[in-house]
């Protein structure tokens, strides 16, 4: 990491997400000497009239309690200073200004250096203006080296022409390099490990493909509704919340070519080119669904129909996958909360053990909770008798990487805002490609032409979901 003059400037401070996500990041990088290791000053900037100690207090409880050290909690929020203004306030701003600037003229250890990032922890609604409000007023002008980056949230526009809009927007104040959308999914151990297990094994080249795999899976459930957050919600539905997003990301790295190398542009290249490769969404490749009592949130509407769950089934046209299905499948108020990959493999042809009974080969990336990786295999059953049967190669990473304590995704990415290091931020031509594939069916479920089937809170969701996993191919195995 450089060294020199940081200031990270945290917009929406007093929101939600800043409170749990963001701040408990920044100090878990301060714990692990990533700060320190800069001239950091932190500061919060939202609406809400504060003084800096009352921002303090309010993040204070949501800092990760078994890291709790009260010297390192009082030291670093000794860093946070807060500034109160509107996102559309020159004033507000200016007086932002003159406070990183304060601190990057206070020190000299720094070498006159400027380095600013900002934040946004804020709806996209105000993206546009705010982003204004820095180049205008926030950016360093003074001569000092460094940059200026900005970190957005998702939603990203909640459709190809709004998200096109915005980045066109964005794009007139800041250059792509400078720009960091976040996916908080890219962030995560098994996510990130992604590449390296399909690129640095032999085991896995030439399987992974058409010729040996059936479908693939990727699934997020939760086991909760969207308590509290109905109003958000139901404006974006779980497609836009989930899927196209946070699943769309995966595929990419399940699916995509291998890169020419390991660099951001390389691998987010590859990326885009398996956006562009997938064919437009049909009806029957969709199941929507919406938990009974959804609508009991007083800040959902009444006649919402917005899903809370969805299957979509992608097919990609390509020599390396056609006529294999990508199930992405999301929802709200299910019988777990998971988040896994499972590729399963065809039957073994010319069969002489009736594997195929016992269950396919299947390798599963489950990604929380507990992350690990497991291959269903067929094995003998030990004993006398010679009778096939499925097992698992098992790699768990509590028990195998015991002394390791795995990254939260939002920290790591931090971080890699603060190296300057994009591998695992959503680019530009990447988002188009994104929303190109949804839109058509977002739009065609907003005009209220495609209807989420109702399902228990606590299910597995509509049924009708499982009868388009097994149309797309895929066998149950045994005891799943
Ligand atoms: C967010 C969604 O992006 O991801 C939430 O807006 C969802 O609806 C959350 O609950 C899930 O993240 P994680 O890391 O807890 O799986």
């Amino acid at each position: 990491t450089e060294t020199g003059c940081l200031s990270i400037i945290v917009l929406g401070a007093s929101g939600d997400l800043a409170k749990k996500k963001t701040f408990p990041a920044l100090f878990n990088l301060y714990q692990q000497g990533f700060l320190q290791l800069n001239d950091v000053h932190i500061f919060g900037y939202s609406r809400t009239q504060l003084c800096d100690d009352e921002l303090r207090e309010r993040i204070k409880g949501y800092l990760p309690v078994e890291n709790k050290v009260s010297s390192n909690v009082f030291n670093f929020l000794q860093l946070i200073k807060y500034v109160s203004g509107a996102y559309d306030s020159p004033e507000g701003f200016q007086e932002l200004d003159k406070a990183i600037s304060e601190h990057e003229t206070s020190k000299k250890s720094h070498e006159g250096s400027s380095r600013r990032l900002f934040y946004l922890a804020l709806p996209p609604s105000v993206y546009p203006q705010v982003c204004k409000m820095i180049k205008i007023f926030c950016t360093n002008k003074s001569g000092l080296s460094g940059w200026t980056r900005v970190v957005f949230e998702k939603p990203f526009g909640k459709d190809l022409a709004s998200a096109e809009e915005l980045s066109a927007q964005i794009g007139e104040l800041f250059d792509e390099p400078q720009i960091y959308r976040i996916d908080h999914y890219l962030g995560k151990e098994l996510v990130q490990n992604l590449l390296v297990l399909r690129f640095a094994n032999r085991f896995f080249l030439p399987l992974w493909n058409r010729d040996n795999i059936s479908n693939v899976q990727i699934v997020f459930r939760e086991d909760f509704g969207t308590e509290g957050r109905g109003g958000y919600f139901d404006q974006y539905g779980i497609i836009r919340d989930i899927i196209q997003n946070h699943l769309l990301q995966i595929f990419c790295l399940v699916a995509m070519e291998k890169p020419v190398s390991t660099k951001p542009e390389h691998i987010r290249d590859e990326k885009v080119k398996v956006l562009q490769s997938v064919n437009p969404i049909r009806d029957e490749d969709v199941v929507l669904g919406q938990y009974r009592g959804y609508k009991d949130d007083p800040t959902v509407p009444d006649d919402s129909v917005t899903p809370t769950f969805a299957t979509v089934v992608l097919h990609i046209h390509n020599e390396r996958w056609e006529g294999v299905p990508f199930i992405l499948k999301a929802g709200k108020a299910l019988n777990s909360r998971k988040a896994e990959i499972r590729v399963q493999f065809k039957d073994v042809p010319g069969d002489i053990f009736k594997s195929s009974k016992q269950g396919r080969n299947e390798f599963v990336i489950r990604l929380q909770p507990s992350e690990a990786m497991y291959m269903k295999l067929t094995v003998k059953q030990p004993g006398l008798e010679m009778t096939a049967a499925q097992s698992e190669l098992d790699l768990s990473y509590r028990q195998r990487y015991q002394e390791v304590v795995i990254p939260e995704a939002y920290e790591r990415l931090i971080l890699d805002t603060i190296k300057g290091d994009q591998q695992h931020f959503v680019r530009r031509d990447e988002l188009k490609a994104a929303w190109e594939i949804f839109t058509p069916l977002l739009h065609r479920i907003d005009e209220g032409d495609l209807q989420p089937q109702g399902y228990e809170p606590g299910s597995r969701g509509p049924a009708e979901a499982d009868e388009l996993l097994e149309k797309a191919g895929y066998v149950q195995t045994h005891g799943y």
